[in-house]
């Protein structure tokens, strides 16, 4: 595609607003051999392809022509993954039903995985309000009718499915072109966007009307006015006239995830007003930014006009008014940024269109608070059960799990280093850290999150948090339970119990379950004997492990796992670990000893930490350290699995596809690892 280059720009505190700028090309054809002129840009099928496949097309209907319907579905590009959220009607005439009915064929043809679900579904309103998201719901305990509402269920859903971009488009479309126009508009304006938070926003060039004859008229009438007081108050705030919005209520609207999760939204058709005015309140520098990141990379909201006339459902004059004039107005009137002379302005209007009568005050819509303070891992949980019913085809997930990485959407993913301690970062004879202590400073100044993953206890890893100054959440046992320090996360989630400083994550069975199963299924099946810590002294464990009396007691504390010793030839040890996986119980070499967990591995741990990070941080880059057969679960959960050597020259053979062996036994290896970690990154 062509487009003009950015003319016209106004900042506004860390928002930059950009002119309208027309689209000259649809395509732009292969690579040219000339060069362009400076007026105008062209951007590459590539970047526009790239941008659709990370972006969720919203598509609210309601009681729709389903030809039309159908039509719309069909100008969708193909990478998009379509979130159709309706709210007809069900029952005797299912135009629900034939609405999945339309979907499904259509995803049949084509291809296509889509998603399904009605605004009134019991199970989603149960979902929104698991995840402490209960403003989109009536007092009937279901979502409240409204397109806005519509939308804030396709956003969340787009969310949750890792996408990195949520766009608009009405489903009474009848030229299936424009759809297909204006979400190229939107992924060539993130694609020029320079900052993660932005917002494409579309003028249609012309709104015919059927008055008789079909009449081209430039703008809709509702959107002219809003237009105007909404520059009306940027222009009282800049002391500078300014005519710079020109899509007060644009419908057919797209923003990044990132932006998209922190506005503040209106109910019904005060949407998209709504959306400039929460952006003006949070990054337009007037009131105090909230945000800090956000503002240092500034906010865009960039507006196209498209070349396809926009053409609809019209539904009359009352409509117009009563749904969308008096809702927008109201909501700039009552934004702590109008001032009275706006107010003044907006009253007057209200009253010659006869919303208002002299003696009333301007109504206040109902807000809807941004999408971040839904608990997404709770909304996951809640929901997961029925993405199948919502996937077309049906019983197809889109995902098997939420890769919420990519909350974070543009930018570079942040590191976590997932690490084992004993033979990894400890030496495996001497327990010793000393070689592996510079290394570790390098991820402390770069604010790498350290997060031990190891059999050791929560009372021997405090030892060790303490004395490297390592503040991240820890997983004990090999997996037995996720430890975090209470205010480590921004975001709630849930948690078991909550000890000291910490909210514990469980996901072991309790250490005396886990001991008495484990007898039982050794010592009365075979007849063997199987010595745990359990049953040592703490003299004999500091014997047999070569620790010290106080770190040997402190090993004896165990919550969630026991480690145990089994001798004999290897056939015996093969029979004794058969055995106790089938009892159900895990048991896996750690280097000098078995763990023995109920429920849970280091792998699962991980993933529900990473889960937590993610949710946290965006995108998150996990790194995995480890040396032996007790890490495999946790090296093929992280992005970057690395093997230390057991010994001089020797890795242990794990079944992995990807893994980077480094040179050097335990903290060496650890050391190597981290350093070609952080140059890798300074080379970025
Ligand atoms: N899910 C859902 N729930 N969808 C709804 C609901 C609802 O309660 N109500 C309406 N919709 C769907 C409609 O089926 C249509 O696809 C879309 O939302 C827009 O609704 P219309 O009723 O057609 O709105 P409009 O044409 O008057 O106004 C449109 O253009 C304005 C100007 O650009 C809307 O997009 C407005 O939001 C926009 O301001
Ligand atoms: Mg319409």
């Amino acid at each position: 595609m062509r487009i003009e280059s950015i003319g016209l720009a106004e900042h506004l505190g860390s928002l930059k607003i950009h002119g309208v700028r027309r689209v000259l090309e649809l395509d732009s054809g292969a690579r040219p051999l000339l060069e362009e002129i400076p007026e105008v840009q062209k951007i590459e099928k590539e970047a526009i392809e790239d941008i659709e496949r990370r972006m969720a097309i919203v598509l609210p209907i309601r009681n729709e022509d389903l030809k039309v319907f159908e039509g719309v579905l069909s100008g969708v590009p193909h990478d998009c993954l379509m979130i159709v959220v309706s709210n007809s009607q069900g029952g005797e005439v299912d135009t629900f039903g034939n609405e999945r009915d339309i979907l499904a064929r259509f995803c049949h043809a084509t291809k296509r995985q889509a998603l399904i679900v009605h605004q009134k579904d019991p199970v989603l309103a149960e979902s929104l309000k698991q995840a402490d998201y209960g403003e989109l719901l009536d007092e009937d305990g279901l979502v409240r009718n409204g397109k806005s509402e519509g939308m804030m269920i396709g956003i969340l859903l787009a969310m949750l499915h890792g996408k990195d971009y949520v766009g608009f488009i009405d489903t009474d479309n009848y030229i299936p072109g424009a759809v297909w126009e204006y979400v190229k508009h939107y992924a060539i304006s993130f694609s020029l966007a320079k900052s993660p938070y932005a917002m494409a926003r579309i003028l249609w060039r012309y709104k015919p009307k059927m008055a008789g004859e079909l009449f081209f008229k430039k703008w809709g009438r509702v959107s002219e006015i809003s237009n105007k007081y909404i520059n009306h108050l940027l222009s009282t705030k800049k002391r500078f006239e300014t005519e710079i919005i020109k899509t007060a209520n644009a419908g057919e609207h797209a923003m990044s995830i990132e932006l998209a999760k922190r506005l503040t939204y209106g109910s019904g058709y005060a949407v998209e007003v709504q959306e400039l005015m929460s952006i003006f309140e949070q990054f337009g520098g007037i009131l105090p930014i909230t945000d800090k990141t956000v503002a240092e990379k500034g906010v865009e909201l960039i507006q196209t006009e498209t070349i396809n006339p926009h053409l609809h459902e019209e539904r009359g004059g009352e409509h117009l008014v009563q749904d969308m004039l008096l809702p927008s107005l109201s909501v700039i009137y009552h934004s702590p940024l109008c001032e009275s002379s706006t107010k003044q302005l907006i009253f007057n209007q209200l009253l010659e269109q006869e919303c208002l009568k002299s003696t009333e005050e301007v109504p206040q819509m109902r807000l809807i608070p941004p999408p971040q303070k839904a608990n997404m891992e709770k909304f996951a949980q809640a929901i997961e059960a029925k993405l199948p019913e919502y996937s077309v085809p049906k019983g197809r997930m889109l995902r098997e799990r939420f890769i919420s990485a990519e909350f974070g959407g543009a930018g570079a993913a942040k590191k976590v280093v997932f690490t084992d301690l004993d033979g990894s970062l400890l030496h495996p004879l001497t327990y010793s850290y000393t070689q592996a202590l510079d290394a570790l400073r390098l991820l402390q100044e770069r604010e790498i999150p350290i997060v031990f993953c190891s059999a050791k206890t929560r009372a021997e890893q405090e030892v060790y948090r303490e004395e490297l100054g390592v503040k991240a959440p820890f997983i004990v046992e090999n997996g037995g339970a996720i430890f975090i320090p209470r205010d480590y996360f921004r975001l709630n989630f849930a948690y078991d119990k909550a000890i000291k400083d910490y909210l514990v994550i469980e996901l072991g069975t309790p250490y005396q379950e886990v001991r008495r199963k484990l007898k039982k299924a050794v010592e009365e099946e075979t007849g063997c004997r199987v010595i745990g810590f359990g049953d040592m002294s703490v003299e004999e464990v500091a014997r047999e492990t070569g620790l010290s009396l106080r770190r040997a007691e402190l090993a004896k504390q165990r919550e969630y796992s026991e480690t145990v010793k089994i001798e004999g030839d290897k056939k015996r040890v093969n029979k004794v670990i058969k055995k106790i996986e089938q009892a159900g119980l895990n048991c896996v070499f750690g280097g000098r000893f078995y763990g023995v967990t109920a429920g849970s591995d280091k792998g699962k741990a991980v993933k529900v930490l990473a889960e937590l990070f993610k949710l946290n941080l965006g995108k998150i880059m996990a790194i995995g350290i480890g040396d032996n057969d007790s890490d495999l679960p946790m090296l093929s959960m992280v992005d970057l699995p690395i093997l230390v050597q057991v010994q001089r020259n020797r890795w242990r053979k794990l079944k992995l596809r990807h893994v980077r062996k480094v040179r050097g036994v335990g903290p060496e290896g650890w050391s190597a690892a981290v350093r070609e970690l952080v140059a890798n990154q300074a080379q970025q």
